[in-house]
């Protein structure tokens, strides 16, 4: 099979119509890191369409030429072979159009819909906003102002980053300010989480193999373990972390969203509303958390100074920009439970963090144990029936069955079913790029629609109060998961945590 059919085979080969991509915030580290690579990748695979332009709107007075020469030395670092090609970079290049201006002036907004208008083959536009969320609404506002959100010439949809809001009260206004100016069917709320091939492949898995039902209840399964386990630290954005903090990171949102999609019901289609609909009512499952529940259900720990792959590292504290006496938590678990006919008694236990051992994302589905035990072995952690679905990295599933050692006598061992997702090494696309042409495509479920995520943040808001009236956070030494707390959570749960430290790719 040739590379591209591959490729098209694995993503779906409809290609949007032309669009122009317009991107606020284009000098930006999103649209460096993800959004270029994204789109330069879609172009390779022939999914970007001949009169698509890739407009980027930056507050300084930049020229065309600065414009073209800045995205293609960002592609040299973050996707080289976009540039090392040529031919292929000329193609990219000339989609590229920059507007210069300043987000509240109402000029920027018109030289927008110039550009947008200097071409009767493309009308179609996508605004995606890669600016922090204290904007949103003056951009939303000024492209209404501007005739901007008129589909009547095309369709015109927007793009917005989390972080969504930093608690219900914000959201709530944050979605009201946007849906001013736009319908909700023109807004598209990204959770990189679920563009995450893997993560798509779970609904896949779930409703297109009628052996798992039977077993996807409370009758067989223990619990549920989400983990997404960072080895990174802050980085360069204390500024945001120090306001966020796991919960709000993680959790609130990617986490929550997984766990909806494990536990949804089957949806009657895959329209977006359909499947939407069904993960709104896991969320409206969720026991709400009385004040009194928070330290039972839930883990909040620091990073302190530490050692990964022979790095010695400095504690959060010690970070640029973090405050000496921060109670920002960098790792954070918590014990849901989903009070429906299904779920009754099956905890949901959703950790992450960041400096720990290794880059791990997965679900770990851990059924229950035999009713009787014939084989005399000693209670062995490992010997569980685990299905994992392993997000990042070495995409897969695996599942974890208990056999016969070979040889005299019936000692037993764990043995592994393991099923790679890649085809033939051609790669899967990554999160942004799946999720951009979805965009284009004008599909939507893979966004959070309004009402999931104020859900969400309901869900998490009595968590982030107890949490705020803490004064002093435990700490975990870098590197390592002795989270205080961290096991406990676990303790009337079959085989406690599973064993991520060892995986990473
Ligand atoms: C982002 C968070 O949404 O997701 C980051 O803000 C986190 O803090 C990142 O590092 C993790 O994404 P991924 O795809 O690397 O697991």
């Amino acid at each position: 099979m040739a590379d591209k059919d591959k490729f098209a085979s694995l993503i779906g080969s409809e290609r949007p119509e032309p669009t122009n991509i317009v991107i606020f915030g284009a000098n930006g580290d999103l649209t460096k890191r993800k959004l270029l690579p994204a789109l330069a990748h879609m172009h390779r695979w022939n999914l970007l369409g001949h009169h698509s332009r890739i407009i980027g709107v930056v507050r300084q007075k930049w020229t065309q030429a600065h414009w073209v020469n800045y995205v293609h030395d960002e592609l040299l670092n973050y996707f080289p072979e976009a540039v090392l090609n040529p031919p292929s970079w000329r193609v990219i290049a000339e989609k590229l159009n920059v507007v210069s201006g300043d987000l509240a002036d109402p000029e920027t907004y018109r030289k927008v819909a110039e550009s947008l208008h200097a071409d009767e083959g493309r009308r179609n536009a996508l605004f995606y906003l890669a600016i922090p969320p204290a904007w949103y609404e003056t951009v939303a506002k000024n492209l209404k102002a501007a005739g901007l959100a008129d589909e009547s010439e095309g369709f015109r949809r927007i793009v917005v980053e989390k972080p969504f809001g930093m608690d219900l009260a914000s959201a709530r206004d944050l979605n009201s300010k946007i849906q001013t100016y736009f319908e909700e069917s023109q807004i598209y709320r990204i959770d990189h989480y679920l563009g995450k091939e893997a993560v798509q492949n779970l609904m896949v898995f779930r409703f297109a193999n009628a052996v798992l039902e039977p077993l996807w209840n409370h009758k067989y399964i223990d619990h549920v373990q989400i983990t997404v386990s960072e080895s990174l630290g802050i980085g360069y954005r204390a500024g945001y972390y120090e306001t966020s903090g796991a919960l709000r990171d993680m959790i609130q949102s990617h986490l929550m969203q997984v766990m909806a999609m494990v536990a949804m019901e089957p949806p009657v289609s895959l329209d977006a509303d359909d499947v939407r609909d069904e993960k709104m009512k896991v969320l409206r499952s969720i026991r709400p958390f009385g004040s009194e529940d928070i330290d039972e259900l839930t883990v909040r720990a620091q990073y302190a100074e530490g050692d990964i792959a022979g790095e010695h590292l400095a504690a959060y504290r010690e970070e640029e920009d973090v405050a000496k006496d921060s109670c920002t938590e960098t790792f954070a678990a918590v014990k849901f439970h989903i009070d429906n006919w299904r779920w009754s008694g099956v905890p949901f236990v959703l950790r992450t963090g960041k400096r720990l051992p290794s880059r791990v994302s997965e679900i770990c589905i851990r059924f229950k144990q035999p009713p009787q035990h014939l084989f005399k072995v000693e209670k062995d952690s490992s010997l569980n029936n685990d299905l994992i679905f392993r997000l990042q990295p070495n995409e897969g599933m695996q599942l974890t069955m208990t056999a016969k050692r070979p040889g005299l006598g019936t000692d037993l061992r764990r043995v592994d079913l393991d099923a790679s997702y890649g085809l033939d090494g051609s790669g899967m696309p990554e999160a942004y790029e799946t999720l951009l042409h979805d965009v284009m495509l004008g599909e939507a479920g893979l966004f959070s629609r309004a009402d999931e995520v104020e859900e969400c943040w309901q869900i998490v808001e009595p968590i982030l109060d107890a949490w705020a009236s803490k004064k002093d956070i435990p700490q975990y030494p870098a590197g390592s998961f002795d989270v205080p707390g961290m096991d406990e959570l676990l303790a009337d749960c079959e085989g406690g945590w599973r064993d991520v430290s060892e995986q990473d790719g």
